[in-house]
């Protein structure tokens, strides 16, 4: 079942709940939670109190993408009942191995990301382990932004290679998806859409999830 994650990232903060109750009621199955420090990314985006906010207003899962330097540190703050799951970027785990254990330990699913450039070989000893692969289509750190068609290749490559081995993650791809492009990135094998600005931007974020369910 392919599954879309609007992201928040995009949304209107003054209304945060009320624009998640719009994704909710169009049929969204996660709510995509960017998480940004001005280190990691040239940005600033929110903590974990802001995602606790929406606990219990939603029943959406959280799907948590850190964007951050020395994600260890803050990887609890993140679990709650609704998380789902937490996604660290191999460039910023010096002990990736560690914190997906870490993340796994805690009873959420472990997702690691990776940005355009860097390589699907820098994951081979940890694909085993992971529940959850996200490739970046853009370059972390805003909305908004267009796909870097490349990595659509990198998406039917992991798939690959994914059958081939018989592996259980899930492929998610997140940056610059639209209703134009997501059937292209649906074809390459991606199993979780990530959508901010098509989704939020227009006004009219539930209409934009069934339009996007529509196309899977
Ligand atoms: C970028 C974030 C993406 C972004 C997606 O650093 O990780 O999730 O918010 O937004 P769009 O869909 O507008 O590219
Ligand atoms: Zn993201």
């Amino acid at each position: 079942m392919i599954k879309l994650a609007p992201s928040i990232l995009s949304a209107d903060f003054s209304r945060l709940a009320e624009s998640v109750a719009q994704i909710e009621t169009g049929g969204a199955h996660l709510i995509h939670v960017d998480v940004m420090d001005g280190h990691f990314v040239p940005n600033i985006s929110f903590g974990a109190p802001v995602m606790k906010s929406l606990c219990g207003k939603t029943e959406l899962p959280f799907d948590v993408h850190l964007m951050i330097e020395e994600p260890d540190r803050y990887i609890e703050d993140f679990v709650t009942e609704q998380t789902e799951s937490i996604t660290v970027h191999q460039e910023a785990c010096i002990h990736l191995d560690r914190t997906v254990s870490h993340i796994k330990s805690l009873g959420v699913k472990a997702g690691v990301a990776i940005n355009p450039a860097t390589p699907l070989a820098m994951l081979d000893c940890i694909l085993a382990d992971v529940d959850m692969v996200l490739l970046m289509s853009v370059n972390p750190g805003f909305g908004g932004q267009k796909l870097i068609p490349s990595v659509l290749e990198k998406a039917k490559v992991l798939c690959r290679t994914k059958r081939k081995n018989d592996m259980g993650f899930e492929i998610e791809i997140d940056g610059g998806i639209t209703l134009d492009n997501v059937r292209e990135a649906v074809d390459s094998g991606v199993e979780i859409i990530v959508a901010g600005s098509s989704v939020f931007g227009g006004g009219k974020p539930q209409q934009r999830t069934k339009e996007f369910l529509d196309t899977f």
